[in-house]
């Protein structure tokens, strides 16, 4: 009997960025839990039970992987990107803050993936080359002041910022007051990277000064780097990258 718990991030979209360990996690797996999309993205296996569920149940998903793994099973928990940003592994661990007795002896290993603000910046370039920070923008579980307050102390930080589910169907507003928040902090001396579907067929990538920027530029498939005062851009023959320097240098 396996009794084991593995929480897995298979990365932004692309295969190739799948790491080794977790494919072979998934591959000798006997049960398989998550959210519809992420499932779907794992290769088909006759022996391989899944448990799809919908959004916002995480607490639910991950006590029905401990109940399956103390059953015997070898179960992966499955996130997108990596599973410690904004995704699984802590819900696990808060699911376990009210144990089970059955799951005392249930094996429990989280493994690292490709979480999407850095396949975002590989592939532009290096807008996270320099300190940077990042936060959820969702207000689901957590109040939008401690955002806005983060974001102001951020941006007076000269951070660079990375921003995950930036803009839902369902609170369309939180966004426009992030680029509000921004404007007035950083005035015009920002750059902007829109990066939709990262390291997928559909993947498009935007650079656009902060002042242009409007709300419907993002959406909850699009993560969102924010340079610091320092980030620019880097002309090589047709490609045109964004990248942070190392060093800061202070304006006298
Ligand atoms: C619930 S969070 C999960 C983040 C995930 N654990 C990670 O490490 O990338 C979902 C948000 O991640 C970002 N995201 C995930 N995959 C993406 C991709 N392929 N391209 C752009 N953004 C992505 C979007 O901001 C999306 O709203």
């Amino acid at each position: 009997m396996s009794k084991t718990v593995t929480i897995v991030g298979i990365g932004p979209g692309e295969q190739g960025f799948v790491t080794p360990e977790v494919s072979a996690a998934i591959a000798r797996a006997t049960d398989a839990v998550g959210y519809i999309p992420y499932i779907e993205r794992l290769p088909a296996r006759p022996d391989l039970v899944c448990h799809p569920s919908d959004n916002r149940v995480e607490l639910d998903r991950a006590r029905h992987a401990l109940d399956l793994a103390a059953a015997g099973g070898d179960v992966v928990v499955v996130s997108s990107g990596d599973p410690s940003v904004f995704a699984m592994s802590a819900a696990v661990f808060e699911a376990m803050e009210t144990p089970s007795a059955a799951w005392a002896d249930v094996n429990i290993t989280v493994l690292p993936g490709i979480t999407a603000m850095l396949a975002a910046s590989a592939a532009i370039g290096a807008p996270l080359g320099h300190d940077f920070c990042c936060i959820n923008l969702s207000d689901n579980l957590k109040p939008w002041d401690i955002i806005e307050r983060r974001l102001r102390l951020a941006a007076q930080g000269d951070f660079a910022m990375a921003f995950y589910n930036p803009r839902s169907t369902s609170r369309p507003h939180g966004f426009e007051k992030t680029l509000q928040v921004l404007k007035e902090e950083c005035g015009d001396n920002r750059l902007v990277i829109f990066a939709r579907n990262v390291s997928r067929p559909d993947q498009t990538i935007r650079v656009v000064p902060l002042q242009e920027t409007t709300p419907d530029m993002a959406d909850m498939r699009t993560v969102v780097i924010v340079g610091s005062s320092k980030t620019k851009t880097v002309q090589h023959g047709e490609q045109k990258f964004v990248y942070t320097p190392r060093y800061y240098e202070v304006d006298v």
